[in-house]
């Protein structure tokens, strides 16, 4: 069996060594009664998740098999929708959940790959199956593609969906179920790769869905997905083109996103924020890797660097929420997506807040099986928070202050748990966020999301893990990083156009290769095969491969004066393939 649980019996009075520390009947009666919490909860969210769940989930009537409703609300806001993201992490968890025993989820795993198999071949906004379409955020519950203004590209949703189909995957193979992984799953799986390798390079929407940057949640989640699809391809004995090598890049790439004190969620864009921003945290349990070491290259729940930037990142919210007010530091609050936020005038969210409490109870597993906990400069002010005399120093496991910082740590995040308790209504319906400053629900009901960040909250405090990823060899980044190189196609523009002496044919259109549509960064056509029988402009220009674009030609006179062919806009895709080549042939109009 590949998942493990972690004994975390404690004995009562090492308990004293905190500054958490409460009288041990007091810590005991609030112990008993965050378990009967948890138990209760954890049942009320895998059922809130099973209900979202086409075809037979009680809020999914009608949807096909395998599609994850992001919520039943379907107005103010209307989530109801199938999100990329939102449905790949929920089926991780659902995953995980069938690995550990519950095998009554078999045919709703089968589902999900057959529906993402499907929607993988649906053109939508963002591109064809093979031109980017894989980036598409978010579809109608009916598989068509969703045609509104949105925040798209979102790179994030293929390498998520990459990681909950390869664990079912690795799952399989070690179960006589070699067939359908290799047959049924990879080529939904290599389809994702191939979108991961081509596109992490290029900047994209956020998880939010408000920031086209380079976010840090969306890296990590390529990095995690390249170096386990990598591993399951030789395993399987496929191909995946450029996964190894895009691996380690991508892990280059994101130490870029490390400011020396917290991690800035969103770079490459200017967004006017501090960066401090849940991303960040979710990134890391979602990277958690069950064999690793408190690795800060990989962002590791118990890494210095993660510890550092979950006090951040938490801290940033106490002074924004009236329900944070009075609650001392090192003590739990209730947690949003970023300070700046102002979505339902910014609040708190219910994955936030349990995602804060997750990072804590995997890092709890790490040490325990690392054997130590190590305070360096970089997480000290972290420890401190929770035991004020603490040094920097390695304490081995057996210890009394690895002791009492461990049960430090779990009694901090089992405060996150409390404020989501304290939080929700009776009948434990976790919708997507709470009042600053009264805790009552807000925004979207029966969120999937966040029922499904319950139960990985829950089952890390279990010790219940997810296999390896593979992180303890594949967590050095190289010296120095490159990206992709550009994948372009060169387009030799041809057009007859007979012009008279001093005039010169441009062409101009809606790629920056083409100016933007002004005149002044038009390219050059050359008239050097022109003769009077056949007057012909041209010239060879690298676009992006398989891009879609307008574009006319012009003429400008040997004082400027700029003329445009007649309407409509001509349009063209350039050739797929990096380095491939083609020829249009046009007259002038
Ligand atoms: C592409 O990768 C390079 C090298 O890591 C990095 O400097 C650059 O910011 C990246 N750009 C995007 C948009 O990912
Ligand atoms: C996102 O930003 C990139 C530049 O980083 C830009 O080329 C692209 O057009 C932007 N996309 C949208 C939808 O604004
Ligand atoms: C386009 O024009 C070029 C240059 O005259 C010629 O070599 C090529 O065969 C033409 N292609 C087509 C499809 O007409």
């Amino acid at each position: 069996m590949l998942l493990t649980s972690l004994l975390r019996a404690l004995p009562a009075t090492l308990l004293l060594f905190g500054t958490n520390a409460i009288p041990v009947d007091d810590h005991e009666k609030r112990q008993s009664s965050i378990d009967a919490y948890i138990k209760s909860q954890a049942d009320v969210s895998i059922k809130g998740v099973l209900a979202n769940i086409g075809a037979d989930g009680s809020k999914a009537q009608g949807v096909p098999a395998g599609i994850v409703i992001a919520s039943p609300s379907r107005s103010n806001p209307d989530y109801y929708y199938t999100w990329t993201r939102d449905a790949a992490l929920t089926y991780k968890a659902l995953v995980e959940r069938f690995i550990s025993g519950d095998t009554s989820l078999r045919q709703k795993l089968d589902d999900y790959v057959s529906a993402q198999a499907y929607l993988q071949g649906v053109s939508n906004p963002s591109g064809s199956p093979d031109s980017g379409g894989l980036g598409e955020p978010k579809f109608n519950v009916d598989r068509t593609a969703f045609t509104g203004a949105w925040g798209r590209p979102q790179r994030d949703g293929p390498p998520l969906r990459a990681t909950a189909l390869i664990i079912y995957a690795n799952w399989l193979i070690a179960n006589g179920g070699q067939t359908q992984a290799a047959n049924t799953v990879w080529p939904v799986i290599a389809k994702d790769l191939a979108y991961t390798v081509r596109y992490w390079n290029q900047t994209g929407f956020d998880l939010w869905e408000e920031v086209n940057g380079s976010s840090f949640f969306t890296l990590s989640a390529s990095h995690r997905a390249l170096v386990e699809g990598a591993a399951l391809a030789t395993k399987l004995s496929k191909t995946c083109d450029g996964c190894a090598a895009a691996a380690p890049q991508v892990l280059c790439f994101i130490q870029s996103f490390w400011t020396g004190s917290y991690i800035d969620s969103n770079i490459n864009v200017n967004d006017g924020r501090t960066g401090k921003d849940v991303n960040s945290i979710i990134s890391s349990i979602h990277t958690f890797d069950p064999a690793a070491k408190c690795t800060d290259a990989t962002f590791q729940p118990c890494s210095s660097r993660a510890l550092s930037n979950h006090k951040a990142v938490t801290d940033s919210f106490r002074s924004v929420y009236g329900i944070n007010r009075g609650i001392a530091q090192g003590r739990a609050v209730a947690i949003g997506r970023y300070s700046e936020d102002v979505y339902f005038n910014g609040n708190p969210w219910y994955l936030a807040t349990l995602a804060a409490a997750e990072q804590l109870y995997s890092a709890a597993y790490q040490w325990d099986r690392q054997g130590s906990i190590v305070v360096d400069a970089v997480s000290l002010p972290f420890f401190r928070d929770l035991l004020p005399s603490i040094a920097t120093g390695t304490y081995a496991k057996g210890s009394s202050i690895y002791t009492s910082i461990l049960s430090s740590v779990r009694t901090y995040a089992d405060g996150y748990v409390a404020v989501v308790q304290k939080y929700t209504p009776s009948n434990g319906g976790l919708a997507e966020q709470f009042d600053k400053n009264n805790g009552s629900p807000l925004s979207a009901v029966d969120l999937t999301w966040s029922y499904a960040a319950f139960l990985t909250a829950a089952e890390r405090r279990a010790g219940v893990v997810s296999p390896t990823w593979g992180e303890p060899s594949n967590n050095v980044p190289p010296t120095s990083c490159s990206g992709t190189p550009a994948c372009n196609a060169r387009i030799t523009f041809n057009v007859r156009a007979s012009t008279s002496f001093g005039e010169n044919v441009f062409v101009v259109g809606q790629l920056a290769q083409l100016g933007n549509w002004n005149p002044t960064g038009a390219k050059p056509l050359s008239a050097s095969k022109y003769t009077s029988s056949d007057p012909l402009w041209f010239a060879a220009i690298d676009l992006p491969a398989s891009t879609a674009f307008e574009y006319k030609y012009i003429r400008k006179s040997s004082s400027g004066q700029v003329t445009w062919e007649s309407d409509p806009n001509r349009r063209y895709t350039s050739s797929a393939g990096c380095g491939s080549s083609a020829n249009v042939n046009d007259t002038w109009k």
